[in-house]
């Protein structure tokens, strides 16, 4: 539309005064960085590892691009690349050999977690090495716990065969913690939701001499369809039924008070985007705790697959994790570290 032909129809008499013109603010790229109220750096971010036995392996993990099954070797790569990268940390997985009822390779000094620690401790001492501590990727059923077996002798016969046994499963859980504390972890990271397991952890590793050994609980962990690619990726989906009863149900949020008093050091919402305002509650309510959230694979593969075109992947990562920090966040454990990083440079 030509010029006058606007001008003719929106032509005022007075010239509007407002009071406030927030747009002033926003005009330059300068100004809006002045003004920035969160800002995202690398040091913000945990990279997850999912390591694997086995030499010079990079295996591809289809609903997740970009990320790989790695053998120790590559893993010590990876790790290397993340320091350069500014990244602080790095959350490991374990891909056993073999899987059985209980996960013994969980808890060996020889299992595929321990090695890859040592490794990249080795590597990259600066590097913070934290490990998951379930029991899905090594217990040939796929849950997180100790199960219930079935027949006449079943150890517990009030309860439903297949049902995850709490106190069974503590055990199995700190012995692990302490495999990994003994590797050299700097913290242990229990993501099976099993009650109890952040003191029960606490006590064992303190019993070990391993008092440095810190706990990033997932203090709130939701039973989620988020979930799917990283049961792919760690190959620890369960074989029958779900995880709803132990993790936790999406509609609540009141539920967090028990790892603190537990000893936990740093809490986790997981996952992240959904539950926002979650975040948000934590971060008012435990004001002394750092506060992790875990961008999770769910949540990641989304955005690889609308990046195909139907979204600028760059932005839509940026705003994403620039929302769960805003949102209370002070770690962010997220599969787009490395390239977040490498944007944020
Ligand atoms: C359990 C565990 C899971 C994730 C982290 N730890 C899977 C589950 O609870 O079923 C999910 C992480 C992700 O989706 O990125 N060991």
């Amino acid at each position: 539309m030509a010029n006058e032909a606007w001008r003719s129809k929106l032509t005022r008499e007075r010239k509007p005064s407002l009071a406030r013109r927030e747009r002033r603010l926003r005009s330059t790229p300068a100004l809006r960085r002045m003004v920035r109220e969160t800002t995202l750096a690398a040091e913000d971010f945990v990279y997850p590892l999912f390591v694997r036995h086995g030499r010079d392996e990079r295996r591809p993990i289809a609903s997740m691009p970009g990320v790989f099954q790695l053998s120790v070797d590559q893993a010590v790569v990876e790790a290397e690349h993340a320091v350069s990268l500014g990244i602080p940390a790095v959350l490991l997985f374990g891909i056993p050999e073999s899987k059985d009822p209980i996960g013994e390779e969980n808890f060996s000094p020889r299992g595929v977690v321990p090695q890859a620690v040592r490794a990249i401790k080795q590597a990259a001492p600066e590097l913070v090495v934290i490990t998951d501590v379930c029991l899905c990727e090594y217990t040939d059923h796929g849950h997180c716990g100790v199960l219930n077996a079935g027949g006449e002798d079943r150890p517990h016969p009030r309860l439903p065969e297949g049902y995850v046994l709490n106190d069974e499963t503590l055990e199995v859980l700190d012995r692990v913690a302490v495999a990994h504390g003994e590797a050299g972890a700097d913290m242990v990271a229990p993501s099976g939701m099993i009650d109890g397991m952040v003191g029960s952890i606490r006590t064992a590793l303190d019993a070990a001499e391993l008092t440095h050994v810190g706990i990033l609980s997932y203090s709130v962990k939701y039973a989620s369809a988020f979930y799917g690619p990283f049961r792919e990726a760690a190959e620890g989906a369960p074989k029958f039924g779900d995880r709803k009863t132990h993790q936790m149900d999406p509609a609540n949020a009141r539920e967090a008070q028990r790892d603190v008093e537990e000893g936990a050091d740093v809490l986790m919402v997981k996952p992240a985007l959904a539950y926002l305002d979650v975040i948000r509650l934590l971060r008012d309510r435990f004001d002394a705790y750092p506060l992790a959230a875990y961008n999770v694979s769910g949540e990641y593969a989304m955005i690889k697959a609308a990046a195909n075109g139907w979204i600028d992947e760059r932005s839509a990562v940026l705003e994403t994790l620039t929302a769960i920090k805003r949102a209370g966040a002070d770690v962010i454990i997220t599969y787009h570290a490395k390239e977040a990083a490498q944007w944020l440079k």
